[in-house]
């Protein structure tokens, strides 16, 4: 069995002047606009906040997000947001934004802070509708029930149905820095071919990750094929359709499925140096693949990924390090096998791959 939920999604060249429309036929009369502090002084969210201001909705602003929040940043926007009766959320943002948001909605409803409530979430739960506008092209958030957020300066990633946003705008006249559209892009990239790769639906009892199916498949190989573009969108801008709906049909895939493999050891390789998420996860991304071929039940996935796009080369024409690059050696491979395995919840979607396995694609990747 599995289930399959996405946002409802509003697509397309300059969608974002249609948040404010939408939230007015949400009956929305008081909303938060939850961004970071360069992002919100942009012109694309000046356009967002005029088109929402046109509509008669009254809007509170706050802008301190910072990149990696942890349990501090979400806090302080919980502090800001309880003061304010507002009935919804508005992220614009990457995936720190956006997760974020999503937690301080989370707050919201449970009346507390981050580390109080985080570990006692309860199955049914309802907050307050949340509209997400990427301005980043990767993580997916604004289609999926996760959240990632440092809590005692360790990364977690917290899934639960609630926290899946109403509203997905995709726009992709919103351009975000070169170095930001590259790592976000390989992200994405990861999230299509972990979640294509994961395990099936029908051999685990899912919880958010489902594993995966038919429905995840599709949208995973048609991300990866729009996806394959990355590098034109990175050095000249072009393809930015492409981009920006691979990376939400990515979402939409491992938000499903899941991730395995890649994004567990993403966790430990950040541990050991200050690299972006998207950075971090590509680098593992081709000794990933590689390693899949020679398991019998997901070489011809592996196969299939392989014949679409070369996740080294794509990494390397986006200008993103390899592993060594980040300054990992062979001394660090027993540290990364060790933090990686702890991310069990990840590891049980890819479950053959073991402790000595690990080592080996650990150990591969450092060749690249
Ligand atoms: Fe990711």
């Amino acid at each position: 069995m599995f289930r399959f939920r996405v946002s409802r999604l509003v697509a397309g060249k300059g969608v974002r002047v249609k948040v404010g429309r939408e939230l007015s036929r949400a009956g929305v009369k008081r909303a938060l606009l939850i961004t970071g502090v360069n992002t919100g002084k942009t012109a694309f969210c000046r356009d967002v906040v005029e088109c929402m201001e046109n509509e008669g909705i009254e809007l509170s602003i706050w802008d301190g997000v910072r990149n990696e929040p942890d349990e501090a940043t979400v806090n302080a926007g919980y502090s800001f947001a309880r003061e304010k009766d507002v009935d919804a959320i508005v992220a614009f943002g990457g995936g720190s934004v956006m997760d974020t948001a999503k937690l301080v909605n989370l707050c919201l409803a449970l009346k507390g802070r981050l580390e109080q409530v985080v570990n006692s979430i309860p199955p049914a739960l309802t907050l307050k509708p949340m509209f997400a506008v990427p301005t980043t092209f990767g993580t997916g958030s604004e289609t999926t029930c996760a959240a990632v957020v440092k809590i005692n300066g360790v990364k977690r990633g917290i899934l639960h149905e609630s926290l899946l946003p109403d509203f997905a705008f995709v726009d992709w006249e919103i351009k975000a820095p070169k170095s930001v559209a590259a790592s976000a892009g390989m992200d994405a990239v990861m999230h299509a071919f972990e979640a294509y790769t994961c395990i099936s639906s029908d051999k685990i009892e899912g919880g958010i990750y489902s594993g995966s199916s038919e429905v995840t498949d599709t949208l995973a190989l048609k991300a990866l094929k729009m996806l394959r573009h990355l590098p034109e969108y990175v050095n000249n801008g072009s393809k930015a359709r492409e981009i920006a709906l691979g990376s939400n049909m990515a979402g939409m895939a491992f938000g499903n499925a899941g991730v395995h493999f890649g994004h567990a050891a993403s966790y430990a390789i950040s541990a050991k140096c200050d690299a972006p998420h998207g950075v971090c996860v590509a680098s593992v991304g081709q000794a990933l693949l590689e390693w899949l071929k020679n398991l019998d039940e997901v070489r011809d996935k592996a196969e299939d990924v392989e014949s679409i796009v070369n996740i080294n080369e794509l990494r390397r024409e986006v200008g993103l390090p390899s592993l060594s690059e980040l300054g990992i050696g062979r001394e660090d491979v027993e540290f990364l096998v060790e933090k990686t395995m702890e991310v069990k919840r990840l590891i049980a979607m890819r479950p053959e791959i073991g402790r000595k396995d690990a080592g080996e694609i650990f150990t591969s990747a450092l060749e690249y």
